[in-house]
């Protein structure tokens, strides 16, 4: 029998400050982007975008605009999307830039690499300007069965070591021949976090996803922590009569799996699909949440997308509704279920460790 965990044994991702202020505070969300969210491997895209010379991606992680591009000696690199001279964002959405990244304002102009090549009137303007010491600020780039990452620190830990286990437990489900068949963007009306707890919460499965999951079984469902990360997968109650991926065991082709990547990249795979959900922080009640669906080229995108739509129409609703709750000054956390809702204490442990040491 596990035991409830009480409001002292839970702890607070803000140590010191309001439940309130954790989903409201313009301030407190500044210190996660800067000490977090700006430190973070996110989800950009796909490799495919950015397979020649010259092909361009943009993002923004965190609060940091990041442009990724292929350079002419093949290597993938990621820069801040900030010129600098006055700091205008160089590109916008992907395609391709030819052999330079060319400032829409006046012009400079960057390789590929990085490098400051060409400042229209620089002798008459800039004179004696060295534009070795003016290079675009690099960022951190990684790819992942098929997928980019960025990082805005450049000195952050590789890609694959904050993946850690969670990465090596999905590469055999990710090993099969899977391309990207939906992209979908939403606007949420709450905070992030909000979003994230819900998305480790298995106590609500049984109540929010009474139909639109039910096929599964809640009371089999199995989650671990694998560092900051976290891994779970739960069986159906019949076996998956449309079948699945061939190269899947049994277990994952029939049940269906939830994952995070620490802090804000939501994972969910079944039989017939690779989910993930970046949830992206515009103010302290709203939040950017871009879903991307993996499977066969030959996938019906649509069904795959009204399916996943189901059971996350009913997260959206909860959260928004769970968001203005939490921003009552009377709102404080009650106790924590025992088992099924110990991930989210250890999400707000890692991110007070994060936040404040
Ligand atoms: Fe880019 Fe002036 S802001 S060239």
């Amino acid at each position: 029998m596990t035991s409830t965990i009480d409001r002292a044994e839970a702890g607070p991702p803000h140590p010191g400050s309001e439940p309130r202020d954790w989903y409201t505070s313009t301030a407190l969300l500044e210190l996660e982007r800067r000490r977090l969210l700006d430190r973070s491997w996110s989800l950009v895209g796909i490799a495919e975008e950015v397979a020649e010379p010259g092909a361009f991606l943009t993002a923004t992680v965190g609060a940091s605009p990041l442009v990724v591009v292929r350079g002419r000696d093949q290597v993938l690199r990621a820069f801040h999307n900030l010129c600098r001279h006055r700091g205008v964002p160089l590109l916008e959405g992907s395609g391709r830039c030819g052999r330079f990244l060319t400032c829409p304002y006046h012009q400079w102009s960057y390789e590929l690499a990085g490098n400051l090549v060409r400042v229209p009137q620089a002798e008459i303007q800039f004179p004696g300007l060295d534009t070795s010491e003016w290079g675009l600020h690099p960022a951190a780039v990684g790819e992942w069965q098929g997928m980019v990452f960025a990082n805005p620190d450049p000195g952050a830990p590789s890609l694959a070591s904050s993946l850690g286990e969670l990465g090596s437990r999905l590469d055999h489900f990710l090993s099969g021949p899977l391309v990207q068949v939906a992209t979908v963007e939403y606007t949420v009306a709450c905070n992030w976090k909000l979003l994230v707890e819900n998305h480790v919460d298995v106590y609500h499965l049984w109540f929010v996803h009474s139909r639109s999951l039910g096929m599964y079984d809640h009371s089999q469902f199995h989650w671990e922590l694998l560092g900051d990360n976290w891994w779970s997968l739960e069986p159906r109650k019949d076996p998956d009569a449309a079948g699945g991926f061939e190269w899947l065991d049994p277990a994952e082709r029939d049940g269906i799996g939830a994952y995070l990547l620490f802090p804000n990249l939501m994972l969910v795979t079944t039989g017939h699909y690779f989910a993930s959900y970046d949830a992206t922080p515009l103010a302290p009640d709203l939040t950017r949440l871009i879903l991307r669906v993996r499977s066969r080229p030959d996938a019906d995108a649509e069904g795959l997308v009204a399916s996943i739509r189901s059971f996350m129409a009913e997260d959206v609703t909860i959260c928004e509704r769970l968001q203005r709750g939490v921003s009552s000054s009377w709102f404080g956390l009650g106790p924590l279920a025992g088992s099924h809702e110990r991930p989210i204490h250890a999400f707000h442990a890692a991110l007070a460790r994060a936040c404040h040491g």
